[in-house]
C-alpha cells in the first residue's frame, strides 16, 4: 500500500509541473472548499499518529494548539532525523519535496498558522536547496505566499538548517535553536500548544507526519483510518538497515508481521545465505532490543506485528517499540557487546548536558561498556551498568535520557551471557 511513497519513482516528480501532473496539490485546492476544523476532524478520524517516534495522536495535538492567545500561532516541520538507523524522512524529501509542501500548506490552513518552519539537519544540503527550490514554484504557481489561490489564506515557509546536534530533533530543543540560541531542550509544562516559538502556540510535527495529511484530505479520515490495525492505523515509513539483503526505506500498511517484513523479498529479503537472526532493533538506536525469539512472536506466542501496540507487548521486559521505524537487523555474527558500546558513545557525545544523571551517566556507561568490550571488564560492571541506567531512566529534563538507557538495559537483560562471557574472556587473558 502507498500512500506516502506513491509517484516516487516518477521522473521528475521533485518538480512541480510533473508533481501537479500526477495530482500534487489537489488538497490545497480542496482544503479551501473546507472549514478549517472539518481538517483536524478529518485528521483526528484517521487515528494519524506523530511519526518522529512517540506516536501521539496528531489530531489531539492539533486540537490543544491555543486559538484564543491572540498571539500568532506556528508550525514546525521536525525533519532533523538524527536518530542512528532511521534515514526515511531524508528518502522522503530528496524524492517528494513538493509533497511536503503540500502538507505544510493544508496543515497550516487547519491550525489557522500563516508562518512555517522546515528545521532539517543541515549536513543535507542538496536536500535543502530542492526544498527551496519546492517553495519557490509553488508560490510562482500562487499555492504558497500570499492569498493562495485567490483566497483570504495566506502563508509563508522557511527552511531552517540545523547544525547537526541529535538534541535538536527533540522538539523544544529544536524551538530553542530555531529562535538562535543553544539547543537545550526545555522544562515542559508549558507543552509548545500553548508557549512554543518565540513564546507562542506551536504544533511540531514530523516530516512523515504531515506528508500524510493531504491523502487524508483527499480521501477522509476514516478511509485512513481503514487501513492498519486497531490504534496503528495508516501507513509507516520504514527505513530498513544492518544484515540484510535489501536496505532501503519501504512503506508498509502498519500491521505487518515483523517476519513477512524481514523475509519477504518485497521488503527486507531476508538475511546473508548462512546467517541466522540474533536481535532486532525495530524503532532506532533509542528503542529495547529485541533477541531472535522476541523479535517476531511475544511472549505469549502470537506473531509480532508491526504496530505501535504489538511492538510494545511484553512492555519493557520482552517488548519494545515502533519508534521512528528505524529497523536494525543483527545476524548472529554481530556483536551485542560491541553495538552497544557504540550506542553509549553516541549518546554520551550527543547529552547536551544539561541534566547530572544524563550528562555523567552517559560518560560513565561508555567508559565502562569500553573497558568490557576491550577485554578489562570485571563481573560487577554488568549490574553496575543496569543500576547507571537505572538513575538515569525517567530522571531527567527530556526524554534523551530514556533513549540513551534503554538499549543498554535491554541488551543486559537479552544478551546477559554474552557480556558475561566478554567478562570471563578478559579475566583469561590476564
Ligand atoms: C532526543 C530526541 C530526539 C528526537 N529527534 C527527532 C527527530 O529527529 N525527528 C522527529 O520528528 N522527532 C524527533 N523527536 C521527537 C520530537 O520531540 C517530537 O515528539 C516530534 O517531532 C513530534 O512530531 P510528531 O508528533 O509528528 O511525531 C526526538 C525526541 C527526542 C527526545
Ligand atoms: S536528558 Fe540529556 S539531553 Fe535531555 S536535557 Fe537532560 S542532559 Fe540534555
Amino acid at each position: 500500500m502507498q500512500i506516502l511513497l506513491e509517484n516516487s519513482s516518477v521522473a521528475g516528480i521533485d518538480q512541480f509541473d510533473v508533481y501537479r501532473q500526477h495530482g500534487g496539490y489537489a488538497s490545497v485546492e480542496k482544503m479551501l472548499t473546507m472549514a478549517p476544523n472539518d481538517i483536524v476532524e478529518a485528521v483526528k478520524k484517521s487515528g494519524l499518529r506523530g511519526r518522529g517516534g512517540a506516536g501521539f495522536s496528531t489530531g489531539m495535538k492539533w486540537s490543544f494548539l491555543d486559538q484564543k492567545s491572540g498571539k500568532p500561532k506556528y508550525l514546525v516541520c521536525n525533519a532533523d532525523e538524527g536518530e542512528p538507523g532511521t534515514f526515511k524522512d531524508r528518502y522522503f524529501m530528496e524524492r517528494l519535496p513538493h509533497r511536503l509542501i503540500e502538507g505544510l500548506i493544508v496543515s497550516s490552513y487547519a491550525l489557522g498558522v500563516n508562518t512555517a518552519y522546515i528545521y532539517v539537519r543541515g549536513e543535507l544540503s542538496w536536500i535543502i536547496t530542492q526544498l527551496e527550490d519546492a517553495i519557490a514554484e509553488a508560490k510562482s504557481h500562487g499555492f504558497l505566499g500570499s492569498k493562495i489561490l485567490g483566497s483570504e489564506f495566506s502563508l509563508e515557509i522557511y527552511v531552517h538548517p540545523g547544525a547537526g546536534a541529535y538534541i535538536c530533533g527533540e522538539e523544544s530543543a529544536l524551538l530553542e535553536s530555531l529562535e538562535g540560541k543553544r539547543g537545550y531542550p526545555r522544562i515542559k509544562p508549558p507543552f509548545p500548544a500553548i508557549a512554543g516559538l518565540y513564546g507562542c502556540p506551536t504544533v511540531v510535527n514530523n516530516v512523515e507526519t504531515l506528508a500524510a495529511v493531504p491523502w487524508i484530505v483527499m480521501h477522509g479520515g476514516e478511509a485512513y483510518a481503514a487501513i492498519g490495525i486497531g490504534k496503528s492505523t495508516g501507513t509507516k515509513l520504514i527505513s530498513a538497515c544492518g544484515n540484510i539483503r535489501k536496505p532501503g526505506v519501504y512503506e508498509i500498511a502498519l500491521g505487518l508481521p515483523v517476519e513477512e517484513f524481514i523475509y519477504s523479498d518485497s521488503y527486507c529479503g531476508g538475511l546473508l545465505e548462512g546467517r541466522t537472526l540474533k536481535a532486532l532493533i525495530a524503532g532506532g538506536s533509542s528503542v529495547p532490543i529485541l533477541p531472535a525469539h522476541l523479535a517476531t512472536t511475544t511472549a505469549a506466542g502470537e506473531p509480532r506485528l508491526m504496530t505501535y501496540e504489538s511492538l510494545f507487548e511484553g512492555g519493557f521486559e520482552s517488548g519494545t517499540m515502533l519508534g521512528s521505524g528505524g529497523f536494525i537487523v543483527l545476524d548472529d555474527k554481530a556483536c551485542i557487546v560491541r553495538n552497544t558500546w557504540n550506542f553509549a558513545r553516541f549518546y554520551h557525545h550527543e547529552s547536551c548536558g544539561q541534566c547530572s544523571p544524563c550528562r555523567e551517566g552517559t560518560g560513565w556507561l561508555e567508559k565502562v561498556l569500553e573497558r568490557i568490550e576491550h577485554g578489562h571488564g570485571r563481573t560487577e560492571d554488568i549490574d553496575l551498568l543496569v543500576e547507571i541506567a537505572k538513575k538515569i531512566e525517567g530522571k531527567t529534563i527530556c526524554a534523551f535520557g530514556d533513549a540513551a538507557a534503554w538499549p543498554i538495559a535491554s541488551a543486559i537483560r537479552h544478551f546477559r551471557d554474552e557480556f558475561i562471557e566478554h567478562v570471563s574472556l578478559a579475566k583469561d587473558h590476564v
